[in-house]
């Protein structure tokens, strides 16, 4: 497995695997890899097949974090994720510096960025107003440093998967997005890096997330239900649980993210609770 930190090493390495016509699979990652990240990594090597190559980046992106965000505590440990990746397989992790990914830019030298307009006003986007902004911006930065043909997203950030094949197809990159599904833990609560900051209390209630879900796939199973109605219920669900604070449930069209008056099966369902400073997701189609 070999780890490249420089962008011009990595597109070199790339431009060399397309002209010998060699498939390069990709799974853009912040690091501190759980099985759901490994799961990704496993669909990368399916699609690309044994004679393809998988990337794995592992860069925390500073541009989707707000000032008042975690990443400077964002959880790190590359010595564990670089074990884990060449246990997999992985041909190449490539691991970029700020410097080289914004180089200057704090000096006002780097100041191009991609916004999707449309799907990343909801939602997460509405509760981090520049949050999909970095996203976009990085992972378009990424497929032109490592020429995917396939990268592999996760279902957990529905919306991020939603925002980056508009990305894709608005902006024709030669990419093929694939969605990977959600890992749980065995009480059903999704994998997550941010999990690692939950207290044991926090991370026993944790699981009202899953349990919202499984309550609103319930409740939709035999008849349409109002979604302002089941909005409320769910609200006092979930606060049933002492130590969540609910910042968002919606249902929406998984196709356009337009939110939905009627609820059914079929709609999709996300939501974003607050343990603490700990801000968790999760989403389900119903
Ligand atoms: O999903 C993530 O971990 C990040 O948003 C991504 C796609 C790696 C971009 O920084």
């Amino acid at each position: 497995m070999q780890i490249v930190s420089s962008i011009a090493a990595m597109q070199r390495l790339a431009k060399k695997w397309q002209r010998a016509g060699t498939r390069i699979g990709f799974v853009p990652t912040m690091g501190y890899l759980h099985a759901g990240h490994l799961s990704l990594v496993r669909a990368a090597r399916k699609r690309v097949g044994t004679n393809g190559k998988v990337v794995v980046s592992i860069y925390v992106n500073p541009t989707q974090f707000a000032p008042t965000e975690d990443l400077a505590k964002y959880p790190r440990d590359l010595k564990r994720d670089l074990k884990l990746l060449r246990e997999l397989g992985v041909d190449v992790v490539f691991t970029p510096s700020d410097a080289e990914m914004y180089p200057g830019k704090f000096e006002n030298r780097f100041s191009t960025y991609i916004v999707e307009e449309k799907l990343s006003q909801m939602m997460e986007g509405a509760s981090r107003p520049t949050h999909f902004r970095g996203v976009t911006t990085v992972v378009a930065k990424l497929f032109n440093i490592v020429l995917p043909d396939v990268a592999v997203f996760g279902q957990k950030d529905f919306q991020q998967a939603a925002i980056i094949k508009r990305m894709v197809a608005d902006l024709n990159f030669p990419v093929k997005i694939i969605v990977a599904p959600t890992l749980r833990e065995r009480d059903g609560l999704a994998m997550s890096s941010r999990n690692k900051y939950l207290d044991p209390e926090q991370r026993a209630q944790a699981v009202i997330l899953y349990h919202a879900l499984q309550a609103a796939k319930a409740a939709v199973k035999k008849k349409s239900v109002a979604g302002g109605r089941l909005q409320a219920d769910l609200k006092e669900f979930i606060t049933a649980a002492p130590l969540a604070r609910l910042d968002y449930v919606e249902f929406f069209d998984p196709e356009t993210l337009e939110p939905v008056k009627q609820v059914k099966r079929g709609t999709q369902m996300a939501l974003a609770v607050f343990f603490g400073k700990t801000r968790l997701i999760d989403n389900a189609g119903l």
